[in-house]
């Protein structure tokens, strides 16, 4: 049974990097939502259709400001304690609308990434399930302060693996929950019992200096 959760409960941001509408990658970040849900998150699934920026263009922001998209993830991101990613593969490496969202919701101050509990999942029709997309997209997260948990659940061959909108395969579908309940502790721990506390230097080690700070403060 459901272990249910004491109060407050985590608030956890769900979407998929795909803006497709039979994305294997969907079906996987809705599976991933009701899992949390059964274990008491309070869960809010997004689109990435929400999130689709133009390319980012110095530019454009010194014009225009940052973009609807970036702005739609950044009041996501936080009114989240924890996200939880489903991301397509593309080329070995994350799809460039994501990385690109990444780089735009990167502009804010405070950083909206920064002190984030992140789970990666992905799904491709392929044996590897997409998995190295995902430790690229480790990347510019954990480069942004997000806490990536450790394991990431890629399922391989998915359009045979998802039947119906499920798991087929009672095992791997048991790994899967666990993969989220497991997360979702660490997730609570860390909101309830903050034990690192730092600011964000987005270039720690370097000489401070105007070229390189971009520093948020501690927070209280
Ligand atoms: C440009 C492009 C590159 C791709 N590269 C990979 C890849 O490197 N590895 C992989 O497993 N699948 C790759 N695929 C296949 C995707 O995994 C597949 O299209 C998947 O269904 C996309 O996710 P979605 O269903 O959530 O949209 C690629 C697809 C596209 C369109």
């Amino acid at each position: 049974m459901a272990k249910q959760r004491s109060e407050p409960k985590l608030n956890v941001l769900v979407f998929a990097a795909s803006l497709r509408a039979e994305s294997l990658n969907r079906k996987l970040a809705q599976l991933a939502a009701g899992v949390a849900e059964k274990h008491g998150a309070i869960v809010t699934v997004a689109s990435m259709r929400d999130f689709d920026c133009p390319s980012y263009d110095g530019d454009l922001e010194s014009a225009q400001g940052i973009p609807a998209g970036a702005q739609a993830l950044k009041r996501r991101l936080e009114e989240a304690d924890a996200f939880i990613m489903s991301s397509p593969e593309y080329n070995g490496s994350m799809p460039g609308v994501l990385k690109n969202t990444i780089d735009w919701a990167s502009r804010f101050r405070p950083q909206p990434f920064d002190g984030k509990q992140g789970l990666l999942l992905s799904a491709s029709p392929s044996m590897a399930g997409g998995n190295r997309g995902l430790w690229s997209l480790r990347i510019p997260l954990e480069h942004l302060g997000a806490r990536i948990y450790p394991d990431m659940f890629s399922l391989a061959t998915a359009s045979k693996a998802l039947v119906q909108g499920e798991i087929a395969d009672s095992a791997l579908r048991a790994r899967f929950e666990k993969n989220i309940e497991a997360f979702l502790s660490l997730a609570e721990a860390a909101k309830h019992y903050p034990c690192i506390k730092r600011a964000w230097v987005e270039f720690l080690g370097e000489q401070p200096g105007t070229a390189a700070d971009r520093v948020d403060p501690v927070p209280a």
